[in-house]
């Protein structure tokens, strides 16, 4: 993780009591370590860098099924409207000139498909999700859409040749990658000169009360609700968690800035709740 890693409300370096539906496995990988390893951050506990990955995918195989419902109770359905705001932000050309996107972390399909659907006939985008099981979802959900495609890959390693896409978007996705400025490295790579980097995240609250009932509302009626709806409490405290960590928006627009982008600009959405960093690779 970055330097500028954010605390979280509950430090712990110990085994996370929200983690104790995890498989044994896995909780052997949330002990301590040793502490002159490096660790990567899963929620509020400490892994092996090399474990993150894999616990990441164990929960999303496990929320694949009720992704999309889970995402408009959470949210209150304001996630629609963020991507809404990333649609705009990006403007797909609407004419048929070729615009190839690649959309990364793109689970479900939610970003991509919106993109498609405001952009013109020229133009088609891949998913690249490193979960084989949000992948079949999306492809459940995207049905014949001859302009979308899936690719299983990781954001770290991306399967794709240099300055091949026009666009770049990762909606929710960076926070759950292990190294991400490795990330952003794939990203500027993949990127055409003059190509468009879009990156959508929960970030940090700027707004005084709505911080505080946020936190309360986030940490407490979120891993409930994934309780009830997806029998699951655990997966989406670690979801909840994983939002503590990532690094705010000047954080994160100097970590897009090192990557090689430039350009960069944020804006936040329902008081910093998420944030959508812009950049161009020139
Ligand atoms: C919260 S979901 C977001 C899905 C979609 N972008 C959306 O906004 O609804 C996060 C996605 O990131 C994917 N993911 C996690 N680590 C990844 C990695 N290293 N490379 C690519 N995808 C990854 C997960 O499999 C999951 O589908």
């Amino acid at each position: 993780m970055p330097q500028c890693e954010r605390s979280s409300l509950r430090r712990n370096n110990s085994l996370n009591p929200g983690l104790a539906l995890l498989s044994a496995s896995v909780k052997e990988d949330l002990k301590p370590q040793d502490t002159a390893q490096p660790k990567a951050s899963f929620g509020f506990a400490r892994v092996r860098p090399e474990a993150k990955q894999g616990l990441v995918n164990e929960v999303f195989a496990k929320v694949a099924r009720r992704y999309d419902l889970m995402n408009d109770l959470m949210s209150g359905g304001l996630h629609r409207l963020w991507k809404d705001e990333l649609v705009t932000w990006l403007a797909p050309p609407k004419s048929a000139v070729p615009y190839a996107l690649l959309d990364v972390a793109g689970g479900t399909g939610d970003v991509a498909l919106r993109v498609l659907e405001a952009a013109g006939s020229g133009s088609s985008a891949v998913i690249c999700d490193v979960s084989a099981d949000m992948i079949e979802a999306g492809r459940v959900r995207a049905g014949e859409e001859p302009r979308l495609s899936f690719v299983q890959g990781n954001a770290e390693a991306l399967p794709f040749p240099d300055r091949r896409f026009d666009a770049y978007t990762i909606g929710f996705g960076i926070r759950n990658v292990t190294h991400i400025e490795a990330a952003l490295g794939e990203g500027f790579r993949v990127l055409k000169p003059g190509g468009r980097f879009l990156c959508l995240e929960f970030s940090a609250v700027e707004v005084p009360l709505l911080d505080t009932l946020y936190d309360a509302y986030s940490m407490n009626a979120i891993p409930a609700l994934g309780g009830l709806v997806a029998g699951d409490s655990a997966s989406y405290r670690y979801l909840v968690e994983s939002i503590r960590r990532f690094p705010d928006q000047k954080c994160f627009t100097h970590l897009i800035e090192n990557a090689g982008f430039e350009r960069v600009h944020y804006r936040n959405l329902t008081g910093g709740i998420a944030a959508l960093h812009s950049a161009w690779r020139l």
